[in-house]
């Protein structure tokens, strides 16, 4: 089915047929298409790739799923704030030309296997340690969208550093004819990184939240006059000031190979990234070094 707010603005399809379709007449004119593909609960940081996106393709398409194979944990997936009708407005105001909306039979049809691929160290560490299937699960329903849209550019936050990452290394591995555009994250005015999964921190948490970008931003003054380690343990003890915050990982990595940085020798640039619990959502934000 196919359905239209406006039908000059912005078009809604729910099923995989009709947009690939309607890409297909675009394509004859020679459009070029720009993704941007996201589990809705829509902020300022997802419009900034989609402007990134109408800036640099003739059509915009974006996809609203909130992928169930990437959510270990049942729980976050049953709270994971969900608003399609705000995020379609928002997307309309924005210019975006089409919207992909579907149910998950459409994206999982039966029979559907998950992808089994090999991410080394990229697809182990830091987020691949502590969400055991998630990567697999991410790369499954962003290789099944490219397989449908066939874009040109498909756009991610740098905000999830090591999806990112891994999505590249997917590309590369596979030989997806699409050219992969990180954009930079975007920030509250007290530092805190824009996410989906804020709206669901109280307001207790939402006060103390932004000691995270401020451990960041202090990173930068001890490299390289700290020991990794040394840093580590200022980061955690820093953060965890507030009882509200509990660290489950701070990291500083290679940001190509997100191999851990045990010494300085040998490193110009370093990439922090840290996961953050609270009794809430849990937070991550990652921190790019040069020195
Ligand atoms: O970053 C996200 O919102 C999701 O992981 C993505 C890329 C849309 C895949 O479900």
């Amino acid at each position: 089915m196919t359905t239209s707010i406006q039908p000059d603005l912005i078009r809604i399809f729910t099923t995989v047929q009709e947009l690939q379709q309607q890409l297909a007449q675009d394509k004859e004119h020679g459009a070029s298409i720009g993704f941007v593909p996201t589990m809705g609960a829509l902020h300022e940081g997802h419009l900034s790739l989609m402007q990134r996106a109408l800036a640099e393709n003739d059509r915009c398409v974006c996809s609203i799923f909130v992928n169930p194979t990437q959510f270990n944990d049942p729980a976050d997936l049953e709270k994971y704030p969900r608003m399609p009708e705000a995020d379609i407005r928002l997307l309309e105001k924005c210019g975006v030309d089409y919207v992909l909306l579907p149910s998950v039979k459409e994206i999982y049809p039966d029979g559907f296997q998950l992808l089994q691929m090999d991410f080394g160290t990229l697809g182990s560490v830091m987020e691949g340690a502590h969400r055991p299937g998630h990567f697999l699960g991410m790369a499954t329903v962003v290789k099944r969208l490219f397989d449908i849209l066939q874009a040109d550019r498909a756009y991610f936050g740098e905000k999830d550093f090591q999806q990112l990452a891994i999505v590249r290394n997917m590309v590369q591995q596979l030989n997806i004819p699409v050219e992969i555009i990180g954009c930079p994250t975007l920030r509250e005015a007290d530092g805190l990184a824009l996410s989906s999964r804020n709206m669901l921190l109280n307001e207790a948490q939402r006060k103390a939240a932004p000691l995270i970008h401020k451990a960041l931003l202090q990173v930068g003054t001890y490299i390289p006059h700290q020991t990794p380690a040394a840093i580590r343990e200022l980061v955690i003890r820093y953060i965890q000031q507030s009882p509200l915050l509990h660290v489950q990982y701070f990291e500083l990595v290679n940001p190509h190979t997100l191999a851990s940085i045990e010494s300085w020798e040998g490193h110009s640039e370093a990439q922090g990234c840290i996961a953050v619990l609270t009794e809430g959502p849990r937070l991550i934000d990652n921190m790019h070094y040069t020195f």
